[in-house]
Parts: structure tokens; C-alpha cells; sequence
């Protein structure tokens, strides 16, 4: 928390702080923890309710923690078409988990995303900031190996 301590002392405190505010934590954690949204509606003197409202407001925030591996499977045009949806029904099943989640071991986490600007390799998609192309849904064991 010394760290979130930090990033609160360079802020007034005003309710124009609150997204700035919220983008920093999140880059801090990789998401909005819980105690930090708190500390943030203590610091603005706003309600969580309000805290929580702005935050869930905009796409960009999240109240998971990534894994390990963060995957987001491209769902863009060319990748749908090119049978995305089966892509992540494949990794869904694969890794036990539903997109917007995480592994109980913290190792990949899931979610889907807009074109990401390599449709000749659909269906494609990002792993941190790597591309794994042309994904068939019988591979997905191999390209997301799972620990033990
Ligand atoms: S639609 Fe998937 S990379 Fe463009």
C-alpha cells in the first residue's frame, strides 16, 4: 500500500482526480483492487458507490488480476469469421475458465478484444504482447500449455 500511498500524494484529492487516479492504480496492480478502490473514494471523499460507478463506466478498467499470460482472443470481423468464437470456446474449456477470468494459479488469464490489426493471420490473438496466429481450436492445448 506504500506504493498506492504514493501515487495518492501526488493528487489534491479533487473528484477530477478520480480517473487519473483509477488508471494509475490500475497500472500499479494491472487492476482495481477492492482495498484500492476504497482508498481512492476515502482520499476523493466520494461514495464507493460512485468510485465503483465511474470505474465500471469505462471498458478500459478491470477488477481481476491478470495472469501470467494474459490472452485476448481476437473477435474482430476477419476473426470471427475465421471461427473465433470457436477459438475461445476451445481456451475456455481448455484452461477451465470463462473470458474475464483468471486461473487459480494465476498463470493465464482470458478475455476478448477488438481487431488488433493482424486479420491476414486470423483467427489470431495476443498473449501479453505477443501474436499467436492462425489458432485452430485443436491446438489450443498445445499453445496454451497448462502447468503439470
Ligand atoms: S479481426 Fe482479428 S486481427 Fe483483425
Amino acid at each position: 500500500m506504500a506504493r498506492l500511498d504514493e501515487i495518492l500524494s501526488r493528487y489534491s484529492g479533487s473528484e477530477s482526480d478520480l480517473i487519473p487516479l483509477l488508471q494509475e492504480v490500475q497500472d500499479l496492480y494491472g487492476y482495481l483492487p477492492e482495498e484500492a478502490m476504497e482508498a481512492i473514494a476515502r482520499f476523493t471523499g466520494l461514495s464507493r458507490t460512485h468510485v465503483y460507478g465511474v470505474a465500471t463506466f469505462y471498458a478500459q478498467f478491470r477488477f481481476k488480476p491478470r495472469g501470467k499470460k494474459h490472452i485476448m482472443v481476437c473477435t474482430g470481423t476477419a476473426c470471427h469469421v475465421k471461427g473465433a468464437d470457436q477459438v475461445m470456446d476451445a481456451i475456455e474449456r481448455h484452461l477451465g475458465i470463462q473470458e474475464g477470468d483468471v486461473t487459480d494459479d494465476m498463470e493465464y488469464s482470458l478475455e476478448s478484444v477488438g481487431c488488433i490489426g493482424c486479420c491476414s493471420l486470423a483467427p489470431c490473438a495476443m498473449v501479453n504482447q505477443d501474436v499467436v496466429s492462425r489458432i485452430k481450436p485443436s491446438r489450443v492445448s498445445k499453445i496454451f500449455p497448462k502447468k503439470s
